[in-house]
């Protein structure tokens, strides 16, 4: 894989704002260099002029694509206290779009309707995400949140990932809990596959938030992966928000890193891939546990730390580890 030119960074291209700004972050929240050497534990606020965001996504943009019949359903999903509407109920899974109208119905009956990995669709959104993604190493993704007024679209939930909201229209209240869980992972301990227990699901139903903010245009919520949230949107005005998902890099991550490059070196190896007799397999299995243990430890020892890094570096901004950087000799 080749690397990426660099990219232009840190420049919003809107004529209302005066301040040039160096970082990506600094469009967003306050001192982006103490985040980047330490992220914030606590859900943090920060406002901006709300015309610093037009040229993301407005109100208006949203409401043309939808009238408009822009969306492809796999930009779409649709939510209503706390439950996601099953797709097949605005078409057919082999249909590119949704049925006409349905989203606008959906907003009409209350829903929140909620545009998907807009850095895959939107310029301005996908050069945000890029940026930000080569600023801090994490991977990011964007959607949107169309909530008309005091509805609400998910119950009580918590995201495996750094949630930057970004208020574009509307008013929306944020009530939040502490993480029930410590540092969740999609991998290992998504919401969506463990939900709250009965006693958690007790205690958030009789404890008032102990943190709540109300968002409005301009403004901008920093929320620590797993601290629990349940918006809903206040006042008159339909609510639209973007949310900028940082998947923050972890220990285990770059072990993974690491020991997939030692894997991906190993099989160039005739040695590593030779049979293994049965009898070696199923009998002598903690001999050639050993062997096998002796030939990651042999890679690990011998591991050029300082091409390894470069490695994690690149990977960390492109998402995957390139194979033309290898963390061994080669
Ligand atoms: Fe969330």
């Amino acid at each position: 894989m080749e690397a990426r030119a660099p990219r232009p960074r840190g420049r919003l291209p809107n004529p209302n704002l005066t301040m040039e700004l160096d970082v990506p972050l600094a469009a967003l929240i306050d001192d982006p260099q103490g985040v980047l050497s330490a992220l914030p534990n606590e859900p943090q606020r920060y406002h901006r002029d709300p015309l610093a965001f037009e040229y993301l996504l407005t109100r208006a943009g949203v409401d043309a694509l939808i009238d408009r019949e822009c969306l492809a359903r796999q930009y779409l999903a649709v939510f209503k206290d706390g439950g996601r509407v099953d797709p097949r109920a605005y078409g057919t899974a082999d249909q590119l779009m949704p049925r006409r109208g349905s989203m606008r119905q959906y907003l009409n009956d209350g829903h929140t309707v909620s545009l998907r990995g807009l850095q895959k669709l939107l310029p301005p959104i996908a050069g945000l995400c890029a940026d930000v993604e080569q600023e801090t190493g994490f991977q990011v993704h964007a959607n949107a949140y169309y909530t008309p007024p005091g509805r609400s679209g998910l119950r009580y939930h918590y995201d495996p990932y750094v949630t930057l909201v970004v208020q574009l229209a509307g008013r929306k209240a944020w009530p939040v809990h502490p993480p029930l869980v410590e540092n969740p992972v999609r991998e290992h301990l998504s919401f969506t596959d463990i939900g709250f227990t009965d006693d958690q699901l007790r205690y958030l139903a009789n404890t008032p938030p102990p943190l709540s903010y109300e968002l409005e245009p301009g403004d901008v919520l920093w929320l620590p992966r797993g601290f629990v949230h349940a918006p809903h949107a206040v006042g008159d005005e339909p609510s639209l928000h973007l949310t900028l998902a940082l998947k923050a890099r972890t220990p285990h991550w770059l072990a993974e890193r690491i020991v997939t490059d030692i894997l991906d070196t190993a099989i160039r190896d005739p040695g590593m891939r030779a049979e293994l007799a049965p009898s070696d397999l199923l009998d002598g299995t903690e001999g050639v546990v050993q062997a096998a243990r002796d030939y990651l430890l042999g890679a690990l020892l011998s591991m050029d730390t300082k091409q390894a890094a470069e490695g994690v570096r690149l990977a960390a901004r492109h998402g995957t580890m390139p194979d033309v950087v290898s963390v061994t000799d080669r």
